[in-house]
């Protein structure tokens, strides 16, 4: 699953879509983590959509990533800001890609 501590573990490597990409960033294998407050790993997520589809305050957007291994697209948290730390997200992601830092 997704290190919580990738933020002290892995270098800054940039801004995509107004968040933070935690790296090594290597395109189109190699994509990162994406987020901060919530973040998603993006190199194990592998599309399942149960946290786009339940967030009760729509965090998540979908985008293309073609040719990644895992899955051709991803969730971007795009409204990270709105998070309410109900962790259900984290919860349902079947394979741990996501993190939210509620302390
Ligand atoms: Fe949405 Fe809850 Fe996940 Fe925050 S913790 S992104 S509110 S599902
Ligand atoms: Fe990806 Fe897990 Fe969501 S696989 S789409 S982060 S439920």
């Amino acid at each position: 699953g997704i290190d919580p501590n990738f933020d002290e573990n892995r270098e800054h490597a940039g801004e995509e879509n107004g968040l933070d990409v935690w790296g090594p960033v290597d395109p189109p294998e190699k994509l990162g983590i994406h987020g901060a407050h919530v973040a998603v790993d993006y190199d194990i997520c592998i599309a399942d959509g149960a946290c786009l589809e339940n967030c009760p305050v729509d965090v998540f957007d979908w985008v293309d990533t073609p040719d990644h291994p895992a899955s051709e697209r991803k969730v971007e948290p795009t409204r990270e800001d709105q998070c309410i730390d109900c962790m259900l997200c984290v919860d349902i992601c079947p394979v741990d890609a996501i993190d939210v830092d509620a302390s």
